[in-house]
C-alpha cells in the first residue's frame, strides 16, 4: 500500500465524472466494491463515523464534498457555509478514504442543466416547510452522485432522519441500485447532535442547546411507556418553544414512512427543529415501545 508523508495512505482527489469513473473503473476491475458517502465538507466526528461505516461495508470508500448550491434557499448560508477542501481531505484520509471526489458546482450543473427530481411522500412538511425546495435539491445531486459513482452502498446519517427516508424513498422510485446504511448520529457527551452548523454557536447557545436532545427524550420515553400522546407532544413542544428562540416542528411519526404515528405497534421517531439564534438545531430520537430510546 502506498503510504502519503504523513503516514496515512494516499487518497486520491478527483473532480471529474471521467476521471471518477476511470478510478471506479480499475477498482471494479480487481473486484472491488464501492461504498460513497456524500458530504458537504466542514467534516466533523459524524461525518468520520459514516467513513468508519462505509469501511465495513465495501472494500473502497469514496467520499464526496459538494456544497451543493441546490439545496440551500434564499436568506440560508451558502456563501458563508465553511469551505476548507484541504482540511477535509486531511481528516477523510485519516478516516481511511480511498477517494475524495470534490466536484466544481459548474461540472455539476453545467450551462443548460435543466433537470430537477422533486418527491411527494416523505418530502413533505417538517424540513420542507422551514426550507422550500431543499428537498429537490438534495433528491437531484443525490441522484447524480449515485448515478456517477454507481457506488454498491451509500452511508447517510440518521441525524437528518427526514432526508434519510427521501434518500431511501429515492433510490426504490427510481430502480437505483445502491443499498442506503442509515448511521446513528454522533453526540456530543452532554447529547448534542455533532452537525457543521454547531460551530455557528457562541458559548451561551451552546450550553442551551442539549436541551433539544433531552426534551426529545424525555417525550420518545413517555410516549413509549403509554403517556397519552397529545398531551405528550404538546409538552414537550412547550418546552422547546419556552427555551428555544423558536420552534419549526416537533412530531411524531412512522419511522419508515413518515405518516402521522398515532399509535406504538410500529416503530415511530420523533423529529424536531428549532432555532438558536441565526442556528437551526434538527434533532430525532426512536420511541420503542420497550421504553428504550436513542
Ligand atoms: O447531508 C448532507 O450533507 C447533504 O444534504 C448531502 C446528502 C451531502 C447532499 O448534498
Amino acid at each position: 500500500m502506498k503510504l502519503h508523508s504523513s503516514g496515512f495512505p494516499v487518497m486520491r482527489t478527483v473532480r471529474t465524472v471521467s476521471d471518477l469513473r476511470q478510478t471506479l473503473q480499475a477498482w471494479r476491475a480487481d473486484g472491488d466494491s464501492v461504498a460513497l458517502v456524500p458530504t458537504m465538507g466542514a467534516l466533523h466526528d459524524g461525518h468520520l463515523s459514516l467513513i468508519k461505516i462505509a469501511q465495513g461495508q465495501a472494500r473502497r470508500t469514496v467520499v464526496s464534498l459538494f456544497v451543493n448550491p441546490r439545496q440551500f434557499g434564499a436568506g440560508e448560508d451558502l456563501a458563508h457555509y465553511p469551505r476548507d477542501e484541504g482540511r477535509d481531505a486531511t481528516l477523510m484520509r485519516e478516516a481511511g478514504a480511498d477517494l475524495l471526489y470534490a466536484p466544481e458546482a459548474t461540472a455539476m450543473y453545467p450551462t443548460g442543466f435543466a433537470t430537477t427530481v422533486s418527491m411527494d411522500g416523505p418530502a413533505r412538511g417538517m424540513e420542507a416547510d422551514t426550507r422550500p425546495g431543499f428537498f429537490a435539491g438534495v433528491c437531484t445531486v443525490v441522484s447524480k452522485l449515485l448515478l456517477q459513482t454507481g457506488a454498491d452502498c451509500a452511508i447517510f446519517g440518521e441525524k437528518d432522519y427526514q432526508q434519510l427516508i427521501v434518500v431511501r424513498q429515492l433510490v426504490a422510485d427510481l430502480d437505483i441500485e445502491t443499498r442506503i446504511v442509515a448511521a446513528p448520529t454522533a453526540r456530543e457527551t452532554d447529547g448534542l447532535a455533532r452537525s457543521s452548523r454547531n460551530a455557528y454557536l457562541d458559548q451561551g447557545q451552546r450550553s442551551r442547546a442539549p436541551r433539544l436532545h433531552s426534551v426529545l427524550q424525555e417525550a420518545a420515553g413517555a410516549l413509549a411507556s403509554g403517556a397519552p400522546p397529545a398531551s405528550t407532544l404538546d409538552d414537550a413542544r412547550r418546552a422547546l418553544g419556552d427555551h428555544f428562540d423558536a420552534l419549526h416542528y416537533l412530531e411524531w411519526r412512522d419511522a419508515e414512512t413518515l405518516d402521522r404515528a398515532t399509535l406504538l405497534d410500529r416503530s415511530s421517531r420523533l423529529l424536531a427543529a428549532v432555532q438558536l439564534g441565526t442556528t437551526r438545531l434538527i434533532d430525532n430520537v426512536a420511541v420503542s415501545p420497550a421504553g428504550k430510546t436513542v
